[in-house]
């Protein structure tokens, strides 16, 4: 398979993504206080394994090694999150100098190795505290966030131009709050509805603070959405998608394009939402760019039974499987892209987050060969292209994930990373796919000086 790599800009970037509660460790250094994923992951039962994020990559001592890694790579980019408990340990009030200097020095040793850092204000480590008080369900916590956005655009604003305020507020609202499966455990739906509505306008009020205190601040959010298929054509079936495509993608999507909560699943949940005048235009700011991160396509059946959207996964058969479990369609995110750029006129667009985990061999040399990883990216990347070639306005990839780490409730059996992590010593060592990815940078970066 090939990668047009001529469609892509020049100035492409090429990243890698991380978030904080996944590889950091450290977490009762320097004063962080525990997040709601600590309080989860040290729940028995949640966590495969009852595994949690205590000690994960040893990012928080180990990250200028990292950092020698991505440029390894080529990379230019890397997607980094800011732990809320690390920098305002009370959720609210006095932040942390300690939790605030680690993050300087890491977008300094960036800068210092070509690498431009964006910077991610939410990937789901609530500080507990707030969760105590209780959490996204309830509008102070919108509001306390976008007071430790400004904390943090106050500190690293002079360097960091490329932001995010949410990494996939669905996990956090559904899945966290509806489903169970993640922090903080909730099987809600009231619950769910609202932490999504405050979840939306704390991304509104931090897009407030971040440009209040970053002139310049490219501001985006970012969003896993889905391909969605209906199992068959009955039209219960047909019906069944379009309410996943809403839970899914336009719940997400419709009122940070000013078209407010879609009116189809407004009724379908039946919560009131917490609306007061003027949310929804906060919610609407103009957005420099919008974030993807796709993973896998979904086809439903209709599911009378079942919790909101009523919906059920059907599996298909004959269909290529990660090791998660989930199906690989890399044309799902050439559907997405050109979505985002014809349905919802976006202006910019990046890939946040693709990749895939697989078991990995480590061989009697040690190395990594991951032909199956190699394969989803490359032709991922592929289809990333031919939706640049079609128009849309892509400016960046980032691969999940530039190391193995803490995959939330699977623990760190999975392993996304294109560098191996032996959690025994913290050895890193990268995979065929990272090489591969280096390859494909390199002659994306050859091609791009040939034509200059
Ligand atoms: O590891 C996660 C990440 O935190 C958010 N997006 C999906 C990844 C793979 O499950």
């Amino acid at each position: 398979m090939t990668i047009d790599l001529d469609a892509l800009p020049h100035d492409f970037l090429w990243g890698t993504a991380t978030s904080a509660y996944q590889i950091e460790g450290a977490v009762a250094e320097d004063g962080r206080a525990p997040s709601i994923w600590d309080t989860f992951s040290h729940t028995p039962g949640k966590t495969a394994g009852g595994d949690h994020g205590d000690v994960a990559c040893d990012h928080y001592h180990r990250w200028r090694e990292d950092i020698a890694l991505m440029r390894r790579l080529g990379a230019n980019a890397y997607r980094l999150s800011v732990a809320w408990p690390r920098v305002v340990p009370g959720g609210d009030g006095p932040p942390n100098p300690k939790g605030l200097d680690f993050y300087d020095e890491l977008v300094d040793g960036l800068l210092a190795a070509g690498i431009t850092p964006s910077v991610t204000l939410y990937h789901w480590d609530l500080p507990q505290v707030l969760q105590d008080r209780g959490g996204w369900p309830e509008r102070d916590t919108a509001e306390h966030f976008a007071a430790y956005a400004a904390v943090v655009a106050d500190r690293l604003g002079d360097r960091v131009r490329h932001w995010a305020t949410l990494n996939e507020p669905l996990c956090s609202a559904w899945i966290g709050h509806l489903e169970g499966l993640m922090a903080p455990g909730l099987t809600d739906l009231t619950a769910a509805v609202r932490a999504s509505y405050h979840l939306l306008l704390g991304h509104g009020l931090a897009a407030q603070a971040l440009r209040a205190a970053v002139p310049d601040a490219e501001v985006g959010i970012v969003n896993n959405l889905s391909t969605v298929h209906a199992a068959s054509d009955r039209p219960e079936d047909v019906a069944a998608a379009r309410r996943m495509d809403g839970h899914t993608n336009r719940w997400w999507l419709d009122p940070v394009h000013g078209r407010g909560f879609p009116a189809d699943m407004r009724e379908l949940y039946g919560v009131d939402l917490p609306e007061q005048p003027g949310d929804l235009e906060t919610i609407a700011a103009p957005l420099d760019w919008l974030g993807l991160n796709y993973y896998f396509p979904q086809t439903v059946a209709d599911d009378p039974d079942g919790p909101a959207p009523y919906v059920r996964s059907v599996r298909r058969s004959g269909v290529p499987r990660t090791g998660m479990d989930w199906e690989v369609d890399a044309s799902g995110i050439e559907t997405l892209l050109m979505r985002l750029t014809d349905d919802y006129g976006a202006r910019r667009l990046y890939v946040t987050e693709n990749g895939s985990a697989y078991p990995d061999v480590v061989r009697p040399d040690g190395t990594i060969d991951d032909p199956e990883r190699q394969e989803y990216l490359v032709g991922h990347l592929a289809a990333c292209a031919s939706a640049a070639r079609r128009g849309a306005p892509l400016a960046g990839y980032f691969a999940w994930s530039l190391l193995d780490n803490f995959e939330w409730a699977y623990g760190y059996d999975k392993r996304f990373g294109l560098v191996h992590v032996d959690y025994r010593t913290q050895a890193r060592t990268i995979k065929g796919t990272g090489h591969r990815y280096a390859d494909i940078i390199r002659s994306h970066r050859d091609r791009a000086a040939k034509a200059a």
